[in-house]
């Protein structure tokens, strides 16, 4: 099987010293595939692991400034960070990020040349009514879908830490349409774990994991699923 992305968030979960301990282990284990982390703002570390890259969960589109409560570009360029998490529906949700936010964080992270996971996904109700698609092709609209440096999570809101996972159909039919907008890398996000991972990585460039990234072992299950 080819590379593919290997994607932990930890959210807002693991404490500065449970994050390093953590990254220590795994900076030990071998993998042919790509790997990214993304700690929690606090625990976030320096970009300067040889088989791991960093990625910031958030950041202001700014490069210091007055917006209490939130990094800046300045903090990253420290820790040399040029990964980042955008879009996903807990801030959509959570933080009430718009599609008009999170297009304008896209455009200021790619004029700096950052690596760009942009989260796309719809909630229950438009996946009943069957608009998934004109609901994933409307996010995508706010963004350049061919900035080199882009990764599309595809995160069906309704499979986000719900222990239901898509259907491999249902993702499979996601990524052959996202495929036809773009030439992006596309990964899968909601709930996947150690016992699904193997059969999604057959047909997604990758995957985004959530809770069952917070723990080593069971992430190193995950990245051994296609050794
Ligand atoms: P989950 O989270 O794996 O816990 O469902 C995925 C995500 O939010 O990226």
């Amino acid at each position: 099987m080819n590379e593919k992305i290997i994607a932990g968030n930890f959210k807002s979960n693991l404490n500065r010293k449970q994050t390093s301990d953590y990254l220590s282990k795994l900076s030990l284990l071998k993998s042919k595939h790509k790997i990214f982390i993304f700690p929690s703002i606090s625990s976030m570390p320096s970009n300067d692991y040889d088989n791991i890259t960093i990625g910031t969960q958030n950041c202001y589109p700014a490069a210091s400034g007055a917006f209490t409560g939130e990094i800046t570009l300045e903090h990253l360029e420290e820790l040399n960070i040029n990964t980042i998490l955008i879009g996903h529906s807990e801030r959509r949700n959570l933080f009430f990020e718009s599609d008009k936010v999170c297009a304008e964080k896209f455009a200021f992270f790619k004029e700096r040349d950052f690596c760009i996971f942009y989260c796309i996904g719809e909630d229950l109700a438009t996946r009943k009514a069957k608009k998934e698609r004109d609901f994933l092709s409307r996010q995508l609209d706010f963004i350049d879908t061919n900035y080199s440096k882009l990764v599309i999570a595809y995160e069906p809101i309704w499979a986000i830490g719900t222990g239901v996972n898509a259907s491999l159909e249902q993702i499979g039919e996601c990524m052959e349409f996202l495929k036809s907008r773009t030439n992006a890398a596309i990964i899968y996000g909601g709930s996947v774990n150690e016992n699904n991972s193997s059969e999604i990585l057959d047909i997604t460039d990758g995957i985004l994991v959530g809770s069952a990234s917070l723990d080593i072992n069971k992430f190193h299950q995950i990245l051994r699923s296609k050794e």
